[in-house]
């Protein structure tokens, strides 16, 4: 057979920056994250499985990576942690294509959206996965790329991704645990939809590419260093989670752009300023990006029209309601240049597809 999925990629509003201790392998957070779902920046993934142990042929934009490859690697590493829970996995070969609409590596996320589509594809592929439910797809998504969970609810729209376990628990240092603890740790932390894509109607989100390339230190290297090194790394999770969380909720219920507006950009200045205090400290921002920071603020001034936020690299996504984005828009596009701005607005999660990729092998 042969199954096709899409995934949107998604942009988080409170960030997830590091992982649990004690489930580092699980990818468990130690703090929950809300993200809104992108209409129209998307991954397509093809996948048949075939009953041979053990092979993967994988394209990437029409390329085959060849196993010495790190997305080839990537794609291996993460089939192998999938068939550590489900065993049938591991009589199975796979071909899979994979196709981002948007630029691979940009800084855009195409991890999450990557990875969410490829264990969708998994659910329609293989009969040991259909029956499993969104939380627990959303789960295993997240062992590929963290953010990758909160692409998969299929409502999409605003999406929290539960931390599942709080903060250094979970188990005991240097013990290793039960296989049903495992499983219990990996199906714990899951994404679910808050408010659908319709939920506030008008608002934009701006993507804003100021760099093309690879990001300078990876996020997975990154936030293990923060986690390990900045004595601040606690008291923001504490804040975030504890404060800034229900706050973030009530505000977008509720539509206030103010409120939700000043959040989001403190949450972004809030996780790079736990990477500069990470040491050596990690800069993902470039002159651009305080450009842009500082142009929204001083648009802002009286009331606010625009939010920024930033994830590990200089690239913005930057927010407006329907009266204000064309002014948003005009002045980001005088700092960033012409072709730089993707327009988007809250869209659906992962979902099936007819409309298959050309498999390579
Ligand atoms: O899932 P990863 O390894 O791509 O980590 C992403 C972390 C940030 O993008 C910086 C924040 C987030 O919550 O998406």
């Amino acid at each position: 057979m042969t199954t096709t999925a899409i995934a949107p990629t998604n942009i988080a509003i409170l960030k997830y920056w590091g992982k649990n201790p004690r489930w580092e392998s699980l990818l468990i957070p130690t703090k929950s994250s809300i993200s809104f779902t992108a209409e129209g920046l998307f991954t397509r993934t093809t996948v048949t499985a075939l009953e041979a142990a053990g092979g993967l042929r994988f394209s990437l934009n029409g390329k085959e990576m060849g196993p010495s490859t790190r997305e080839h690697q990537y794609v291996q590493e993460f089939l192998g942690k999938v068939g550590s829970f489900f065993p049938f996995m591991e009589g199975y070969s796979f071909r899979i294509a994979s196709e981002n609409n948007f630029p691979t590596s940009a800084g855009f996320a195409s991890s999450a959206s990557g990875f969410a589509a490829l264990v969708k594809a998994l659910s329609g592929e293989m009969d040991g996965l259909r029956g499993l439910g969104e939380a627990k797809l959303s789960a295993l998504a997240r062992l590929g790329s963290g953010s990758a969970a909160r692409s998969m609810p299929s409502a999409g729209g605003v999406v929290k991704w539960r931390r599942g376990m709080d903060f250094g628990k979970g188990g005991r240092a240097g013990v290793r645990p039960t296989a049903a603890a495992e499983k219990r740790a990996l199906f714990s932390s899951y994404a679910e939809s808050l408010f659908p894509p319709g939920h506030w109607p008008g608002l934009s989100m701006i993507y804003v590419r100021v760099e093309a390339g690879q990001k300078k230190v990876k996020s997975r290297a990154g936030m293990k260093e923060s986690v390990e090194t900045n004595p601040l790394y606690r008291p923001w999770v504490d804040y975030e989670e504890g404060v800034m969380l229900d706050r973030m909720v009530r505000a977008i219920a509720g539509r206030d752009f103010g409120s939700f507006g000043e959040m989001t950009m403190r949450a972004s200045n809030n996780l790079h300023q736990i990477c500069l205090g990470t040491y050596p400290p990690i800069f993902y921002l470039n002159q651009a990006s305080l450009a842009i920071m500082d142009a929204v603020h001083e648009m802002n001034a009286g009331r606010i029209k625009a939010a920024y936020t930033f994830d590990a690299g200089p690239n913005a996504v930057v927010f407006a309601q329907e009266g204000d984005r064309d002014e948003v828009a005009d002045r980001i596009r005088s700092i960033a240049g012409r072709d730089s701005l993707i327009l988007s607005r809250p869209g659906p999660g992962a979902r099936f597809s007819d409309d298959h990729l050309e498999l390579v092998g």
